[in-house]
Parts: structure tokens; sequence; C-alpha cells
């Protein structure tokens, strides 16, 4: 119990309220999407992707059964896979599966970065005992921050790897300095492959950001729970409802919680006002061209090599490679 004789009982927070508090005291209220996944929100989106009319993983995981072979025959054998944003090794299970022609593991080597530190544990654990070869070197770091790779990789080949299209919860700036910051991680020789959902009619975005089952209002929602239980705020759920709508002119689905009443929510020292109807933004997902992402990669230093859809255009893997040809970089031409 705090000793100023108030009975507010939970522990604050200050990483979690400095992240919430400059958006909710701008014009357009807003919070970062990295708040959305505390446990209750990890397995809410680990709902979500389950979702009927969330297609993007479902497409996405056909994609890489089909196409993994084809990217394991352009890496050498030892090659290092690098994961961004990988608290499960899912979707890197359909490369480190791959042999070369004498059936030897093409990937000898998986760094999963992750700020999920219990998450990469597992993930660790998990792969060491079902694959024994393999040298896992969890990370446990934010992956958008530049990261060190572990000195006994100077010499390897790497294949990075950013599947989900997390890319798109990106900002377009944002999007390029990563690419330009895994571009120097990853090195000379390197090569990425990326999973980017395809821009489409809205009329089949918006309910995958706004399914029927409300899985999707419930994430979006833990957001402000998540605020109540760690940053002392007493956001009354029942006063905000979930949207999603598509924003044509940026090409990206938004998320927003609607106030449906005038009212005052506390959050540390602040006492915030919303109108009826007044919104807090949380979320961005920007739906890409295939041409429009090429361009973006190659403003970042990389170089397209191929790129894989399903059949009705809903979902992209691109693989890129570095686009000089200094330091032994391999020349590859484009897969069939
Ligand atoms: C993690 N990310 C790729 C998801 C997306 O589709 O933008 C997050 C999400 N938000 C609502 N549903 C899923």
């Amino acid at each position: 119990m705090p000793d100023d004789g108030s009975t507010v009982a939970h522990r604050i927070d200050k990483d979690v309220l400095s992240a919430a508090m400059p958006g909710l005291l701008g014009d357009q209220k807003s919070l970062p999407p990295k708040l959305f996944y505390d446990d209750v929100g990890c397995r809410l989106f680990g709902d979500i992707t389950e979702l009927p009319e969330y297609y993007l993983t479902r497409t996405e995981r056909i994609l890489l059964d089909v196409i993994a072979p084809a990217v394991a025959a352009l890496c050498p054998r030892g090659c290092a896979l690098v994961e961004y944003g990988a608290s499960d090794e899912g979707k890197a299970e359909f490369l480190l599966r791959q042999c070369d022609p004498s059936g030897k593991p093409v990937f000898t080597d998986y760094v999963p970065i992750d700020v999920a530190e219990a998450a990469l544990r597992q993930v660790a654990w998990r792969l060491r005992s079902g694959r024994p070869y393999l040298r896992v070197h969890p990370m446990a770091a934010d992956f958008l921050l530049p990261v060190l790779l572990p000195a006994s990789l100077a010499a390897t080949p790497r294949l990075g790897f950013f599947p989900g299209s997390t890319i798109g919860n990106l900002e377009p700036g944002e999007a390029l300095r990563f690419l330009r910051q895994i571009h120097r991680t990853l090195g000379d020789g390197s090569r990425l492959l990326v999973g980017v959902d395809l821009r489409k009619d809205a009329a089949r975005l918006i309910p995958a950001y706004n399914d029927a089952s409300g899985v999707t209002a419930d994430f979006n929602l833990n957001i402000l729970a998540r605020l109540n239980r760690e940053a002392g705020a007493d956001f009354d759920l029942s006063a905000f409802s979930h949207t999603a709508v598509w924003n044509d002119a940026e090409s990206r689905i938004e998320m927003h919680l609607v106030s449906t009443r005038a009212q005052a929510v506390r959050l540390g020292a602040y006492r915030i006002t919303f109108r009826v109807g007044e919104t807090i933004h949380t979320e961005n997902s920007y739906k890409w061209t295939v041409d429009d992402f090429v361009g973006l990669a190659v403003q970042a230093g990389w170089a397209s090599v191929q790129v894989w859809t399903d059949p009705e255009a809903l979902f992209s893997i691109h693989l890129l490679e570095i686009a000089t040809t200094t330091g032994g970089a391999e020349q590859v031409g484009r897969a069939s």
C-alpha cells in the first residue's frame, strides 16, 4: 500500500506508464502497439492467427511450406538463420527442416531475436532437444534496435527472416530504416526473407481486423486493461469500443478504440478527458503492393531475388539479397 493513504494497491510499471503517456496527451490520442504484447495480448494474438477472417498467418504458412526448399537451395550448407521477432519457432521450422542433396541440414545455426525472454528460452530448449546438431543462439532484445550477432558467426553465411508482415506495423520510414539496419547487421553476401501482407479490397481487410467473434476487439481493449493493471489507470473498458478502418490514401488498416461517452480517465498524475466518439489510435497495419515493397527494399540497399504470392494474391514473401558485389557476395539469379 502506498504511504500517501490512498488505496491504490497495484504496482506502477514506469516503463509502461511512460510508453503510454505521450500519445494520450496528443490531439489525436494514440498508444504504441508494443503495449499490446503482454501475456494476455500474446495469447489473444495467437487466437487471432487462427481466426477464419485473419488470412495472413494461414496464407504465409502455406507459402512457406511451398517455397522453403527453393529458398534453402540458394543457401550454402552451414548457413545461419537469423529471425527477427521469434517468440516461437513455428515459421522458422519450414526452413530449419531443409536439407541439401546429400541429406545434411542446410541451417546449422539459428539466432532467434525477441524481447520475450521466457518464450526465447522455450524456443531454444525445444530446438536443442529436437535438433541436437543445431546451434541455437537466443538473443533477448528489441529486434528493432541494432543487434550484434554472436562472434562465432562471423564467417557464417546468413539468411535473415522477418515473417508475419510485422514490417507492416512499421511506418514506411521506420520500415526503410529497419531494412537498412538488417542489411548492416547481416552484412555482405547475406539474404533476407520477409513476409508482407498485400494491398487488397477493404471488404477483405476489415473483417480480418474486426472479426465476428470479437477476438480482435478483446486484443485491442486489452491495451487499456493492461494500463489499468500495470500503470494505475482506471479505464472503464465498457465505455470504449473497437473499430478497424481502411485508410486508402495511406494504404493501411487503422485500429482505434472509440470512447462511447464523454469521460475522464486517470493515468499517473494526469486526468485525461474524452469526448463522445473521440478515438485512441492503437495500430497501423500497412498493406504494400509487390512493386512498392521491392522499391522500399531497393532504397534500403537490397536487391529483389524473387517474390512469391498465393493464387489469390493475398500475401507475399520477398527474398532479398544485398545489392553490393563487394566482399564475396554470391551472385544469385532469379530462382525459377
Ligand atoms: C503482428 N501484426 C503483423 C498484426 C497485423 O496484422 O498487423 C497485428 C494485429 N493486429 C490486429 N490483428 C493483428
